[in-house]
């Protein structure tokens, strides 16, 4: 959005959630396998907060309206969902049940160890990380979508300021 609209607004990221809800967003989120990456987790753990706070037992339709603007490349948005749909069913009770799942076997759907860190959006990613004389990466992709490498010529790229090293398959 563009920042002008929030001039003067009270702006709350998952940090300024409650220690309670914190734990309410981990559990549902863990418990309904919807933390893949990661990446796109406390944007979603925003809207449904936004939603919970007006409306805490929303249809199906008012989640999917409220998180219309938050794109996620690893699910298809069902356990996100039902990950919401859960968090606000734990806030109106008010207590945290325990997880449906404990026994650490394949297929278990146990919840998985990293849902805090994604869900309050601590954990690292590779570009979080920097180190001393790191140097950056980048693929060349072939322009043709279909075509046979016969060579890689990679003297022009050798020879420009800052590049420490062109990797081929040799
Ligand atoms: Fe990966 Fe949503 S969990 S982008």
């Amino acid at each position: 959005p563009d920042t002008d609209r929030l001039d003067g607004k009270h702006v709350i990221t998952v940090e300024g959630l409650s220690d309670w809800e914190k734990a309410v967003y981990i559990f549902a989120f863990g418990e309904a396998g919807a933390v893949q990456c990661g990446f796109c987790i406390p944007g979603m753990v925003m809207c449904a907060k936004s939603l919970l706070d007006r409306i805490p037992d929303p249809s199906e339709e008012q989640i999917r309206f409220a998180i219309r603007n938050n794109y996620c490349r690893c699910t298809g948005y069902v356990k996100i969902i039902d990950a919401i749909r859960l968090a606000g069913k734990i806030l109106q009770e008010g207590k945290i049940p325990l997880p449906t799942a404990t026994d650490w076997k394949i297929g278990s759907r146990v919840h998985r160890l990293d849902v805090a860190e994604k869900v309050l959006g601590y954990g690292k990613y590779p570009d979080d990380f920097y180190m001393e004389g790191m140097v950056y990466g980048s693929a060349v992709r072939s322009k043709y979508a279909r075509a046979r490498v016969r060579g890689i010529d990679a003297s022009a790229a050798l020879k420009l300021p800052g590049v420490v090293a062109v990797l081929t398959a040799e």
